[in-house]
């Protein structure tokens, strides 16, 4: 169940379709006892009252929940749940939880796991199908975890007050760094042992939540805008042993942390939410990854689960098929994994990314690994495509990488102008991956193969990669970018 807002209604008071009617409508802050049904995209249950839908986070199919009302549209509702009245008999016991809480980074833990595998699986074949209207694809059965559990190289932590309004006089609690308690912007949660994390991740976070009550700095407060400790990012090479703590904070004074590498420290008022940096320690983390060494700077992406990603970027190298000759784009590159991956069955790799710290990192890690086929350019895909295009001339395969957005119409048309062979579409978000792969269709490639992967386990997240391929144009009669071109199998053999 895809979660479409539709047109709003004729006349306010009566939408004259079937939907209720405003009054009729439940509002904000109501609390509604909902049987749940099924699950939407993005992982949230879905219950129906009189065909009126509302999204339930907290809920999983099979449980009667009282749910208090978020958001309340014409064809839609929103809540949270409050009280879980009969839990569905399909749910296994909750494993991580923080003071009674459940852990909001595991959703959707209650179900188990077979069924969080089939319930990704059935959304990326209905995605596909009925967002995107293909068919004619294979869809490879989805790719388990290698870990269900501690196998997030990278959490964020919020500071708080212990208590229920995260202000001091209201709660008059100790200092607390954890997550925010699900649904609630204004309550911290304090995590001790958090499931998804490393042991060395929790130690790191429990020893600087230590030192951060002994420098009796105030949590910074949103309300009133008083205070200084905002987050705690800690971000962990699984394979190098290394630990990157990223503490972000408001202006002030910082005594020095007892971690004595990889702290920085940011004022978000600065210019935003990133503003100048202070770097107590090494600025770059080293990972390893499919045989590579790789350094990232804080700002840089780098994929969240560092035994998946290694899976993720075998298949996306297999599905470019490269014979070691090929010109290959890598477009929203990042530190350039995927791209060194690539290059090592290329002729030559070209990666573009956004973030410029991330290209000087990929710069360095094409170096690191003696790598000399791989280039990098920074620069926003929207307009990088076509200076590159110029540049290099038309590459064979283009690997295409975007954040949960996808790509825009623009984007996919610069790379139907490629001319690419292949395209090689690594996904977290199937919603977005079928309207692009539908306009790639009416272009002329066909999306072959589908391989979902599972990156994040207790979670609603799915990760696919997809092959789209274009029929073989015959030499000289290269279509019009954006058109079809004739089958290979139609041009008789020996034809010029
Ligand atoms: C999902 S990550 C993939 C990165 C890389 N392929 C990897 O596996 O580590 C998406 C990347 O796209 C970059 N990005 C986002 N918007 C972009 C844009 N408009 N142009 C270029 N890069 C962009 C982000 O900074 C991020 O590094």
């Amino acid at each position: 169940m895809a979660e479409i807002e539709l047109e709003p209604p004729a006349s306010p008071g009566d939408p004259g379709d079937g939907a209720p009617t405003r009054a009729q409508r439940p509002r904000s802050r109501d609390e509604l006892e909902l049987e749940i049904e099924s699950l939407a995209y993005g992982g949230r249950g879905v219950a129906r009252r009189d065909g009126y839908v509302v999204f339930v986070s907290g809920a999983l199919p099979g449980d009667r929940v009282r749910a208090a009302i978020t958001r309340s549209k014409r064809h839609f509702a929103e809540a949270r749940t409050v009280e879980l009245l009969s839990p569905s008999p399909d749910r296994v016991p909750d494993r991580c939880d923080h003071g009674g809480e459940p852990c909001p980074g595991a959703p959707w833990q209650g179900l188990a796991y077979e069924r969080q595998l089939a319930h990704k699986q059935g959304q990326v074949d209905d995605a596909l199908r009925r967002i995107g209207g293909l068919d004619g694809f294979e869809l490879a059965p989805i790719l388990p975890a290698a870990e269900r559990w501690r196998y997030r190289n990278k959490l964020e932590y919020s500071f708080g007050l212990a208590g229920d309004r995260g202000d001091a006089e209201a709660s008059g609690g100790e200092l607390v760094l954890g997550f925010h308690a699900r649904g609630r912007w204004d309550r911290i949660v304090d995590a001790r042992d958090c499931l998804l994390a490393s042991e060395r991740n929790n130690a790191r976070r429990n020893e600087l939540r230590d030192w951060a009550r002994a420098t009796a700095l105030a949590p910074y407060d949103r309300r009133s805008q008083h205070g200084v400790l905002r987050n705690l990012v800690i971000r962990e090479g699984r394979r190098t042993g290394q630990l990157q703590s990223r503490l972000v904070t408001s202006a002030a004074e910082i005594p020095r942390p007892p971690v004595d590498l990889h702290t920085i420290v940011e004022d978000p008022r600065a210019s935003g939410t990133d503003g100048p940096t202070g770097a107590l320690g090494a600025e770059y983390l080293e990972e390893e990854l499919c045989g590579l060494r790789f350094r990232i700077s804080h700002r840089a992406f780098f994929q969240t689960n560092t035994e998946m990603a290694e899976s993720l970027y075998e298949l996306a190298l297999e599905m470019a098929g490269l014979g070691g000759s090929e010109r290959v784009y890598d477009l929203f590159c990042g530190i350039g994994t995927l791209s060194l991956v690539l290059a090592r069955r290329a002729g030559e790799v070209w990666g573009i990314e956004l973030v410029d710290d991330a290209i000087t990192d990929a710069e360095r890690n094409a170096e690191l690994n003696g790598v000399g086929n791989a280039r990098f350019r920074a620069g926003d895909v929207r307009t990088g495509i076509r200076p590159l295009l110029e540049e290099t001339g038309r590459p064979d395969v283009v690997v295409v990488d975007p954040p949960r957005a996808g790509l825009s119409k623009k984007v996919v048309r610069r790379l139907i102008e490629c001319e690419a062979r292949r395209i090689v579409y690594v996904s977290c978000n199937p919603t977005t991956l079928a309207p692009n792969a539908a306009q790639l269709g009416e272009a002329g490639y066909r999306l072959r193969l589908l391989q979902p992967v599972d990156m994040f386990p207790q979670t609603p997240h799915i990760e696919c990669v997809a092959l789209l391929e274009r029929p073989r144009v015959a030499r000289g009669s290269a279509p019009e970018p954006g058109t079809p071109g004739r089958e290979a199998e139609d041009v008789p053999e020996g034809a010029p």
